[in-house]
Protein backbone atom coordinates (compact mmCIF):
# COMPACT_ATOMS: atom_id res chain seq x y z
CA UNK A 1 0.00 0.00 0.00
CA UNK A 2 1.06 3.49 -0.13
CA UNK A 3 1.16 4.84 3.33
CA UNK A 4 1.31 8.53 4.63
CA UNK A 5 3.08 8.72 7.98
CA UNK A 6 3.16 12.27 10.08
CA UNK A 7 5.32 12.33 12.76
CA UNK A 8 6.99 10.21 11.68
CA UNK A 9 10.12 11.25 13.18
CA UNK A 10 8.75 10.75 16.64
CA UNK A 11 9.44 7.49 18.40
CA UNK A 12 6.11 5.72 17.70
CA UNK A 13 6.53 7.17 13.70
CA UNK A 14 9.55 5.81 13.61
CA UNK A 15 8.42 2.12 14.62
CA UNK A 16 5.68 2.87 12.28
CA UNK A 17 7.83 3.79 8.97
CA UNK A 18 10.08 0.83 9.50
CA UNK A 19 7.90 -1.34 9.92
CA UNK A 20 5.60 -0.33 7.39
CA UNK A 21 8.89 -0.58 4.69
CA UNK A 22 9.52 -3.91 5.76
CA UNK A 23 6.37 -5.05 4.99
CA UNK A 24 6.58 -3.78 1.63
CA UNK A 25 4.59 -0.71 1.65
CA UNK A 26 5.65 2.22 -0.17
CA UNK A 27 6.25 4.88 2.38
CA UNK A 28 5.62 8.93 2.69
CA UNK A 29 7.19 10.29 5.36
CA UNK A 30 6.27 13.91 6.50
CA UNK A 31 8.50 15.61 8.68
CA UNK A 32 9.55 19.02 9.86
CA UNK A 33 13.41 18.26 9.95
CA UNK A 34 14.81 15.46 7.61
CA UNK A 35 17.66 14.84 10.22
CA UNK A 36 15.09 14.05 12.72
CA UNK A 37 14.42 10.64 10.74
CA UNK A 38 16.23 7.72 12.16
CA UNK A 39 15.32 5.67 9.60
CA UNK A 40 18.15 4.36 7.26
CA UNK A 41 17.71 5.40 3.21
CA UNK A 42 14.81 3.15 1.62
CA UNK A 43 14.01 2.77 -2.02
CA UNK A 44 10.34 2.51 -1.19
CA UNK A 45 10.76 5.51 1.47
CA UNK A 46 9.83 9.03 0.46
CA UNK A 47 11.21 11.73 2.91
CA UNK A 48 8.57 15.27 2.06
CA UNK A 49 9.53 17.82 4.49
CA UNK A 50 6.78 20.01 5.24
CA UNK A 51 4.45 21.82 7.68
CA UNK A 52 1.60 19.36 9.01
CA UNK A 53 -0.07 22.39 10.58
CA UNK A 54 -0.50 24.13 6.85
CA UNK A 55 -3.41 21.61 4.99
CA UNK A 56 -1.44 23.12 1.85
CA UNK A 57 1.83 22.23 2.94
CA UNK A 58 0.97 18.84 3.31
CA UNK A 59 -1.78 18.30 0.46
CA UNK A 60 1.24 16.99 -2.11
CA UNK A 61 2.18 14.39 0.05
CA UNK A 62 -1.48 12.53 0.88
CA UNK A 63 -2.61 12.83 -2.26
CA UNK A 64 -2.60 9.66 -3.67
CA UNK A 65 -2.18 7.87 -0.28
CA UNK A 66 -4.08 4.42 0.37
CA UNK A 67 -3.60 5.43 4.04
CA UNK A 68 -2.60 8.59 6.13
CA UNK A 69 -1.27 7.63 9.33
CA UNK A 70 -1.02 10.48 11.75
CA UNK A 71 1.65 9.55 14.88
CA UNK A 72 1.82 13.90 15.75
CA UNK A 73 1.75 14.84 19.15
CA UNK A 74 3.01 17.21 21.63
CA UNK A 75 6.80 16.74 22.77
CA UNK A 76 6.33 17.46 26.53
CA UNK A 77 2.73 17.96 28.61
CA UNK A 78 2.30 21.95 28.96
CA UNK A 79 -0.80 23.63 27.38
CA UNK A 80 -0.66 22.69 23.63
CA UNK A 81 -3.11 22.56 20.58
CA UNK A 82 -0.64 20.46 18.61
CA UNK A 83 -2.87 17.28 18.23
CA UNK A 84 -5.97 19.31 17.09
CA UNK A 85 -4.16 21.63 14.93
CA UNK A 86 -2.86 18.91 13.12
CA UNK A 87 -5.93 16.88 13.02
CA UNK A 88 -7.72 19.57 11.68
CA UNK A 89 -4.83 20.13 9.00
CA UNK A 90 -4.67 16.76 7.69
CA UNK A 91 -8.65 16.68 7.74
CA UNK A 92 -8.52 19.40 5.15
CA UNK A 93 -5.85 18.24 3.31
CA UNK A 94 -7.24 14.62 2.90
CA UNK A 95 -10.77 16.29 2.24
CA UNK A 96 -9.20 18.34 -0.70
CA UNK A 97 -7.38 15.45 -2.02
CA UNK A 98 -9.88 12.64 -2.42
CA UNK A 99 -7.88 10.65 0.17
CA UNK A 100 -10.19 9.01 2.63
CA UNK A 101 -8.74 6.37 4.81
CA UNK A 102 -6.99 8.00 8.28
CA UNK A 103 -5.62 6.66 11.25
CA UNK A 104 -4.93 8.52 14.08
CA UNK A 105 -2.94 7.81 17.39
CA UNK A 106 -4.94 9.37 20.85
CA UNK A 107 -4.75 8.08 24.54
CA UNK A 108 -6.38 6.31 26.57
CA UNK A 109 -7.19 8.94 28.79
CA UNK A 110 -9.65 10.18 26.98
CA UNK A 111 -11.83 7.68 28.11
CA UNK A 112 -13.35 5.46 30.56
CA UNK A 113 -15.46 3.02 29.23
CA UNK A 114 -14.02 -0.66 29.81
CA UNK A 115 -11.24 0.77 32.13
CA UNK A 116 -10.47 -1.39 35.43
CA UNK A 117 -11.47 0.58 39.27
CA UNK A 118 -8.15 1.74 39.83
CA UNK A 119 -7.77 3.63 36.96
CA UNK A 120 -10.95 4.80 36.34
CA UNK A 121 -11.81 6.32 39.53
CA UNK A 122 -8.04 6.77 41.40
CA UNK A 123 -5.80 7.38 38.75
CA UNK A 124 -7.09 8.78 36.01
CA UNK A 125 -8.99 11.46 37.37
CA UNK A 126 -6.06 12.73 39.00
CA UNK A 127 -4.11 12.85 35.87
CA UNK A 128 -6.66 14.27 34.04
CA UNK A 129 -6.71 17.39 36.68
CA UNK A 130 -2.79 17.83 36.82
CA UNK A 131 -0.38 16.45 34.73
CA UNK A 132 -2.10 14.94 31.72
CA UNK A 133 -4.62 18.03 31.99
CA UNK A 134 -3.22 20.00 28.30
CA UNK A 135 -2.63 16.89 26.69
CA UNK A 136 -5.75 15.35 27.44
CA UNK A 137 -8.15 18.17 26.18
CA UNK A 138 -5.87 18.58 23.01
CA UNK A 139 -6.42 14.62 22.50
CA UNK A 140 -10.36 14.84 23.01
CA UNK A 141 -10.88 18.21 20.75
CA UNK A 142 -8.41 15.93 18.27
CA UNK A 143 -10.84 13.17 17.98
CA UNK A 144 -14.25 15.38 18.06
CA UNK A 145 -12.74 16.87 14.91
CA UNK A 146 -11.80 13.13 13.43
CA UNK A 147 -15.23 12.39 14.49
CA UNK A 148 -17.28 14.98 12.77
CA UNK A 149 -15.13 14.49 9.37
CA UNK A 150 -16.41 12.38 6.23
CA UNK A 151 -13.32 10.14 6.41
CA UNK A 152 -13.04 6.50 7.06
CA UNK A 153 -11.20 7.12 9.98
CA UNK A 154 -9.82 4.86 13.04
CA UNK A 155 -8.31 6.00 16.20
CA UNK A 156 -6.27 4.50 18.08
CA UNK A 157 -6.18 4.55 21.91
CA UNK A 158 -2.88 3.20 23.85
CA UNK A 159 -1.54 4.09 27.16
CA UNK A 160 1.51 4.74 28.66
CA UNK A 161 3.94 3.97 25.47
CA UNK A 162 6.94 2.53 25.98
CA UNK A 163 10.54 1.79 23.59
CA UNK A 164 10.09 -2.03 24.31
CA UNK A 165 10.56 -4.23 21.54
CA UNK A 166 7.58 -5.70 20.02
CA UNK A 167 5.88 -8.62 21.67
CA UNK A 168 3.40 -9.25 19.11
CA UNK A 169 1.04 -10.59 22.14
CA UNK A 170 -0.63 -7.05 22.73
CA UNK A 171 -4.52 -7.04 23.55
CA UNK A 172 -7.11 -4.76 21.51
CA UNK A 173 -10.78 -3.72 22.35
CA UNK A 174 -13.04 -1.82 20.07
CA UNK A 175 -14.91 1.58 21.68
CA UNK A 176 -13.75 1.06 25.45
CA UNK A 177 -10.30 0.84 27.05
CA UNK A 178 -9.05 -2.44 28.51
CA UNK A 179 -8.67 -3.32 32.03
CA UNK A 180 -5.24 -3.48 33.44
CA UNK A 181 -3.64 -1.41 30.59
CA UNK A 182 -1.02 0.14 31.99
CA UNK A 183 1.28 0.65 28.90
CA UNK A 184 2.20 -0.86 25.27
CA UNK A 185 5.39 -0.69 23.76
CA UNK A 186 5.59 1.79 20.47
CA UNK A 187 6.78 -1.19 18.31
CA UNK A 188 3.33 -3.15 18.95
CA UNK A 189 1.04 0.02 18.46
CA UNK A 190 3.02 0.61 15.21
CA UNK A 191 2.47 -3.42 14.04
CA UNK A 192 -1.33 -2.95 15.39
CA UNK A 193 -1.99 0.03 13.64
CA UNK A 194 -0.36 -1.19 10.13
CA UNK A 195 -2.15 -5.16 10.80
CA UNK A 196 -5.86 -2.78 10.87
CA UNK A 197 -5.20 -0.67 7.85
CA UNK A 198 -7.32 -2.15 5.72
CA UNK A 199 -9.89 -3.71 8.14
CA UNK A 200 -13.37 -2.65 7.94
CA UNK A 201 -14.13 -3.72 11.27
CA UNK A 202 -12.23 -0.70 12.45
CA UNK A 203 -13.29 2.03 10.33
CA UNK A 204 -15.13 4.78 12.33
CA UNK A 205 -13.91 2.99 15.57
CA UNK A 206 -11.96 3.72 17.94
CA UNK A 207 -8.95 0.76 18.86
CA UNK A 208 -7.64 0.46 22.34
CA UNK A 209 -4.51 -1.24 22.69
CA UNK A 210 -2.31 -2.48 26.12
CA UNK A 211 0.40 -5.56 26.38
N1 LIG B 1 4.04 9.12 25.33
C1 LIG B 1 3.03 8.41 25.80
O1 LIG B 1 3.13 7.70 26.82
C2 LIG B 1 1.73 8.44 25.05
C3 LIG B 1 0.62 7.77 25.57
C4 LIG B 1 -0.57 7.75 24.83
C5 LIG B 1 -0.65 8.41 23.62
N2 LIG B 1 0.44 9.09 23.15
C6 LIG B 1 0.35 9.75 21.84
O2 LIG B 1 0.99 8.90 20.92
C7 LIG B 1 1.53 9.68 19.84
C8 LIG B 1 2.99 9.30 19.63
O3 LIG B 1 3.69 9.51 20.83
P1 LIG B 1 5.29 9.45 20.82
O4 LIG B 1 5.72 9.57 22.25
O5 LIG B 1 5.76 8.29 20.02
O6 LIG B 1 5.61 10.79 20.01
P2 LIG B 1 6.92 11.75 20.06
O7 LIG B 1 8.15 10.90 20.08
O8 LIG B 1 6.75 12.77 21.13
O9 LIG B 1 6.84 12.43 18.61
C9 LIG B 1 5.91 13.44 18.35
C10 LIG B 1 5.88 13.70 16.87
O10 LIG B 1 5.03 14.83 16.64
C11 LIG B 1 5.79 15.84 15.94
N3 LIG B 1 5.42 17.17 16.38
C12 LIG B 1 5.30 17.62 17.65
N4 LIG B 1 4.97 18.92 17.65
C13 LIG B 1 4.88 19.30 16.34
C14 LIG B 1 4.56 20.51 15.69
N5 LIG B 1 4.26 21.62 16.38
N6 LIG B 1 4.59 20.54 14.35
C15 LIG B 1 4.88 19.43 13.65
N7 LIG B 1 5.18 18.22 14.20
C16 LIG B 1 5.18 18.17 15.53
C17 LIG B 1 7.23 15.57 16.27
O11 LIG B 1 8.07 16.14 15.28
P3 LIG B 1 9.60 16.57 15.63
O12 LIG B 1 10.40 15.29 15.65
O13 LIG B 1 9.96 17.47 14.49
O14 LIG B 1 9.56 17.25 16.97
C18 LIG B 1 7.26 14.04 16.27
O15 LIG B 1 7.34 13.55 14.96
C19 LIG B 1 1.32 11.14 20.23
O16 LIG B 1 0.15 11.63 19.61
C20 LIG B 1 1.08 11.08 21.73
O17 LIG B 1 0.30 12.16 22.19
C21 LIG B 1 1.62 9.12 23.83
Amino acid sequence: MKLTILGATGATGICLTGQALAAGHHVTAVVRDPARLAVPAHQRLRIVTADVMDPASIAPAVAGADAVISAVGPRGTGPTTVIQDSVHSIILAMEKSGTSRLLEVSGSIVADEGESFYLRYLIKPVARRTFLRHVCADMRRGEDEIRESNLEWTIFRPPALTGKSATGTYRTAIDRNLPHGFNVSRADLAACMLALLNDPATVHRHVSIAN
